[in-house]
């Protein structure tokens, strides 16, 4: 069982295969967090210690001595206005003008099943293994009821939060904050790790000392944006790869989110996690409820590999689903920086079957097919075919790329409108926009009031059209701006600021019935890269393209920062032309499908413009993807190299759960003169076993006088340092290794 409750004493307990969880009724009804940790049994409660606190307040009922505080106390979910002056999970104000709200705990009760949110994405389960906890805080002066929700993985040492608030009273409730956790940690954890970043240049590793006060990352960009990825890691000082204590917060959100982490004035750290505050209310009628997004924690004390690892596994059983025909995954030839916009019938069937020459699965048709799409300025909105491109519609490109022994995929952005398009003319109130204010324009387009259910129900129309014949099966979502000008026509005034949160549920609505609809389809989710990849979207769509920036240099980077939360083959990837469009830059042929690999790999370039010789390297790189695809797709990740922009050397190894095989890619940024040889320490193979190593990628690879493909190595000689290679030279050189368990004579 991992759920314990000891009622005696208040105790409710949390086990997971490695971790455990732990809060207690205190004794004003407060719930109290004490305890998240490597698994233990126990009573942390006993870790709080009474003492007397300078001007930290005490509730009305527990005055005597001076030393019961809300504001010192762990709250599991603490309310506002009650004088615990951190960071609240909690605001509000009723119509009666009752500020803030005093939660105490009511009543608990556990149920062998997962739980699930209305309308929004929760991690599923699909062996029945999780076992759910609620626990229901009541605040007397207004009725508003907290239903805490905890999922407990337990194999995968993952515990899933989200909170169902209902208004029990008579009154009406504004709220100001709903967050969807809290996490009152002890002074132990003293940094914090995030992916900051920009439009082609997501995920970059930032890695701070806690300081006193309140540091935020966050969105108000309505979507989760390429600026601060919503994963955060909070972590101790010398927390490694491979030691250390360490929290992975994870909310399933698309929206504006907001982790704020508090060390208040005695080094207690506090992490409220959930949907931003700053551009949020949202009324509750008597009776009505409100949903706050899930939110995914799992905790190590070996350090970030396993963390990441435990999220890795998570996502693969709990997150993400694919379509059963795409679970052998497609290599497929995406035309944007083939040809971007400047194509007709015949450059596209031409692309297509330099397509199939390479041997891909799946033919792409990117941005620019659809009627009136000349520039990225117009059209947005009009999802059926150009027909001076097309002139026998797009059946005869499906026909074409079928012909060529390939599957279709198509480009969409349905969440947008350009002022130029037919849906505009017809529905000016469809774009999200302030009366009496001219709208803010990003890349020339408009976003569609997603948070009205007509407007939902139109664009589910469209979408479906395009997809029923049956003939696309891959379809890339993309959003290329951000959201302003919250405002919408079918809303009260009062309701205005539930705009962004509104948009998110009408989009998950239709994700939701389109998938459902066409479940053979592959959808990639994008938004100008990585401007929205998170745990939300790749609840409904697999994999989301991750960097607009396809220089492979760059992805090293980019694609390291996404391995801390998400695996691999979520990942989108592409190998690309030189010199690259969006850095100028030229790396060889084997970096770029080497960096493509660690992803989904695609192919992103005109092989027209290839020699025969690319084109045969090229198909060989796809034979290796082709072999080594399951691994990648299904083994645990190691980073080995590239940390934080301080080794230029790139490297992580992808080995199978049971040890039996290991790959290790590699890449140096920063080659040297009269450089040292490169000594390895690999990652989680059997010390007594025998490995052969392959040098895949170049194929031979000299340490020292010897020839290394062919070698035989213990497990302990890789772990330990016994294989070393020669100093990595030339221009942005890129190795890929293969160790295969073999059994001894
Ligand atoms: C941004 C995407 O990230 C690109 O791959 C491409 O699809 C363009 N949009 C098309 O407009």
């Amino acid at each position: 069982m991992s759920i314990r409750i000891d009622s005696e004493y208040g105790i409710l307990t949390l086990h997971t295969a490695h971790t455990t969880y732990q809060m207690q009724i205190g004794r004003g009804g407060h719930l109290l967090h004490v305890y998240y940790g490597p698994r233990a049994e126990g009573m942390f409660a006993r870790s709080i210690v009474p003492a007397d606190h300078g001007f930290s307040m005490n509730p009305y009922e527990i005055r005597e001595g001076r030393n019961y505080s809300v504001d010192q106390l762990p709250l599991e979910y603490p309310g506002s206005n009650i004088g615990d002056f951190r960071t609240a999970a909690v605001d509000l104000i009723s119509d009666k003008g009752i500020c803030g709200c005093d939660f105490r705990v009511r009543s608990y009760d556990t149920e062998k099943r997962v739980y699930t949110l209305r309308g929004m994405p929760a991690a599923r389960d699909p062996e029945a293994e999780s076992e759910t906890l609620h626990v229901v805080l009541t605040d007397e002066a207004t009725g508003l009821e907290a239903e805490l929700q905890y999922g407990v993985f337990f194999e995968k040492d993952v515990i899933t939060r989200a909170v169902r608030l209902k208004n029990a009273g008579d009154h009406a409730v504004t709220l100001l904050a709903a967050a969807s956790m809290c996490l009152d940690l002890p002074e132990r954890y003293t940094e914090r790790i995030h992916f900051y970043g920009r439009h082609t240049m997501e995920m970059q590793e930032e890695r701070c000392v806690l300081a006193h006060g309140i540091q935020t990352v966050s969105s108000g960009r309505g979507m989760s944006g390429h600026h601060h990825n919503p994963f955060t890691i909070i972590c101790e000082e010398n927390t490694t790869e491979e030691q250390g204590w360490c929290i992975g917060v994870m909310p399933v959100y698309s929206g504006n989110h907001r982790t704020d982490i508090e060390v208040d004035q005695k080094e207690s750290v506090r992490v409220v996690t959930g949907i931003n505050r700053d551009t949020f209310t949202w009324r509750l009628e008597p009776g009505e409820i409100f949903e706050t997004p899930q939110v995914l924690l799992t905790f190590s004390r070996e350090g970030l590999e396993s963390l990441s690892q435990q999220m890795h596994r998570f996502f693969r059983k709990h997150i993400l689903r694919w379509p059963e025909e795409w679970k052998k995954p497609p290599v497929l030839l995406n035309s944007w920086e083939a040809v971007f916009m400047d194509f007709d019938e015949k450059r596209i069937c031409a692309l297509a079957e330099q397509a199939a020459r390479l041997s891909a699965d799946l033919f792409v048709l990117d941005d620019g097919w659809f009627a009136g799409r000349s520039s990225d300025t117009r059209a947005l909105g009009d999802w059926t075919a150009d027909t001076e491109k097309f002139p026998h519609g797009l059946s005869a490109v499906e026909e074409a790329v079928r012909d060529h022994g390939l599957s279709f995929g198509i480009w969409i952005e349905p969440e947008m409108v350009s002022e130029d398009s037919e849906l505009f003319r017809k529905h000016p109130d469809y774009a999200l926009r302030v009366p009496g204010r001219n709208p803010v324009m990003g890349r020339d387009q408009l976003v569609l009031d997603l948070s009205r259910q007509d407007v939902v129900d139109c664009i589910y129309g469209q979408i479906a059209r395009l997809l029923e014949d049956g003939g696309i099966r891959y379809v890339k979502w993309d959003a290329n701006r951000n959201l302003a000008d919250l405002y919408s026509m079918a809303l009260p005034p009062d309701r205005q600021r539930e705009v962004s949160h509104r948009y998110v549920l009408g989009m998950y609505n239709l994700m939701e019935r389109l998938i459902s609809a066409f479940p053979h389809v592959l959808f990639e989710g994008c938004a100008g890269g990585g401007g929205r990849f998170d745990a939300g979207i790749l609840y409904f769509f697999p994999q989301i393209w991750g960097s607009d920036d396809t220089d492979a240099v760059a992805r090293l980077s980019i694609q390291r920062g996404y391995s801390f939360g998400y695996p691999p083959e979520c990942v989108g990837a592409h190998v690309s032309d030189v010199p690259n469009g969006q850095t100028g830059r030229t790396v060889p042929l084997s970096l770029r499908a080497l960096t493509a690999m660690s992803g989904t790999f695609g192919l992103e370039l005109d092989p027209a413009r290839l020699s025969e010789e690319e084109k045969e390297e090229l198909r060989r790189y796809v034979g290796i993807y082709r072999k080594y695809a399951g691994l990648i797709r299904t083994g645990v990740y190691s980073r080995l190299r590239g940390e934080r922009g301080l080794d230029p050397l790139f490297a992580w190894e992808i080995r199978a759960e049971d040890a039996s095989e290991a790959l290790v890619f590699a890449a140096d940024t920063d080659p040297q003169a009269n450089a040292k040889a490169v000594t390895w320490y690999l990652r989680g193979l059997q010390e007594q076993a025998q490995y052969r190593l392959t040098c895949v990628e170049p194929e031979t690879v000299q340490a020292g006088d010897r020839t290394l493909s062919g070698q035989i190595f213990s497990g302990a000689e890789l772990m330990q340092g016994a294989f070393a290679t020669r100093p990595f030279s030339g221009n942005a050189p890129a190795a890929l290794y293969y160790f295969e368990r073999i059994e001894c004579e």
